[in-house]
């Protein structure tokens, strides 16, 4: 499991939990944390030494349990190596699909949304016009620092939902592995029945095939 940091550590808890007997490792990039602010080319040679290294020990899968990366390199690493590399992407589609008429709000790292792959997946499934987006990268450093109080987080998102219609939205997708930490502050800011979304279960499906 890869990450630049604390994100993929969800994703992994889960594929303990739905496949056991497995060894694990897990990556975390902290050196270069964090990536969603740092330049493509930057990001990308950071996700390739990583690669190398968790290569090295012989893993059988790599699972890279962060968008930004996956979204950077998951080409890449997939050219490069012979084992299947899981990555995740913003759970847009499932989003979409779900959401009877009301719109969906996409949160992830300014460089996941800037990219080329999340710009095509928009495209395709966003038929009717309902995604928007909203970049939250001052929420990695949060969770990498352990700061989930309320008196920090529900002011800080509140702030920069400040110019959206939070009662418009029937789903908010977490497409940053760091996100789900703050789930319960995204539910205490939007309707009771906005459904608060990630890939991590998807992500896992996936490995276990
Ligand atoms: N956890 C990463 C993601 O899922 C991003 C965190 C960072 O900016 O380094 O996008």
């Amino acid at each position: 499991f890869f990450d630049s940091g604390i994100g993929g550590i969800a994703v992994l808890g889960e594929a303990v939990r739905m496949i056991p007997g497995h060894d694990y490792v897990y990556y975390a990039d902290t050196l270069h944390i964090p990536y969603g602010t740092k330049p493509k080319e930057d990001v990308k040679s950071y996700i390739l030494e990583a690669a190398e290294f968790l290569t090295s020990l012989q893993i059988e899968v790599l699972v890279v349990a962060c968008n930004t990366a996956t979204s950077i390199a998951i080409r890449d690493l997939r050219r490069k190596y012979r084992y299947p590399v899981v990555g995740m992407e913003p759970a847009v589609k499932p989003a979409v699909e779900r959401n009877n008429g009301k719109r969906v709000l996409v949160a992830a790292t300014p460089l996941t949304l800037r990219e080329e792959k999340f710009q095509n997946l928009v495209e395709k499934v966003d038929r009717d016009n309902v995604v928007d987006f909203i970049p939250l990268p001052e929420l990695v450093g949060f969770a990498e620092e352990f700061k989930f109080e309320d008196d920090i987080i529900i002011p800080y998102l509140e702030n920069k939902l400040l110019h959206y219609d939070r009662a418009e939205y029937g789903t908010v997708v977490l497409g940053c592995t760091h996100f789900p930490y703050f789930k319960r502050h995204f539910g205490k800011l939007f309707d009771n029945d906005t459904a608060i979304i990630d890939g991590s279960r998807g992500t896992v499906r996936r490995l276990k095939n």
